[in-house]
């Protein structure tokens, strides 16, 4: 059967490419999701994507993959270190979930050291830049056995 994955993003992320390039590199968000949209089809694997500045939206997204994804990349920007609901949703689609950081968060400012959301993911992706999205694809495809 096919496999389907949710590139899930939320706030700011809109602005890669021109937010703290020194932070967060000069790739666009469509660069990195055409990067791995191509590295998906190689394994047959479809690949969406959906970017959200409004925690609500990352939640409903969340319950809609229930219906169709057999698993998510997510990059929750600053809701990983506050949004309780995101971790409910996390918990309630029952899906794999990594949670994937083009920065290293554990070298940045304290506030920025504690996930709420961490604990129930499969993993956790950190510091490799746009890199960190591939490495992250990677160890979900692998996890699903696509
Ligand atoms: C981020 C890290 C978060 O602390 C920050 O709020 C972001 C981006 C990252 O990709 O490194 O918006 O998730």
């Amino acid at each position: 059967m096919a496999r389907s994955i949710l590139v899930l993003n939320g706030p700011n992320l809109n602005l890669l490419g021109t937010r703290e390039p020194d932070v967060y590199g000069a790739t666009t968000l469509a660069e990195i999701i055409a990067g791995l949209r191509t590295r998906a089809s190689e394994h047959g694997v479809e690949l969406r994507d959906i970017q959200s500045n409004h925690e609500g939206e990352l939640v409903d997204a969340l319950h809609d993959a229930r219906d169709w994804a057999d698993g998510v990349v997510f990059n929750p920007g600053a809701y990983t270190h506050t949004s309780v609901a995101l971790r409910d949703a996390i918990s309630a689609c029952g899906l794999p979930v990594v949670e994937t950081h083009l920065s290293n968060v554990h070298a940045r400012e304290e506030f920025r050291h504690t996930s709420m959301l961490s604990a129930v993911c499969l993993g956790v992706v950190g510091g490799f830049g746009r890199h960190s999205y591939s490495l992250a694809l990677d160890g979900l495809l692998d996890h699903l056995g696509a």
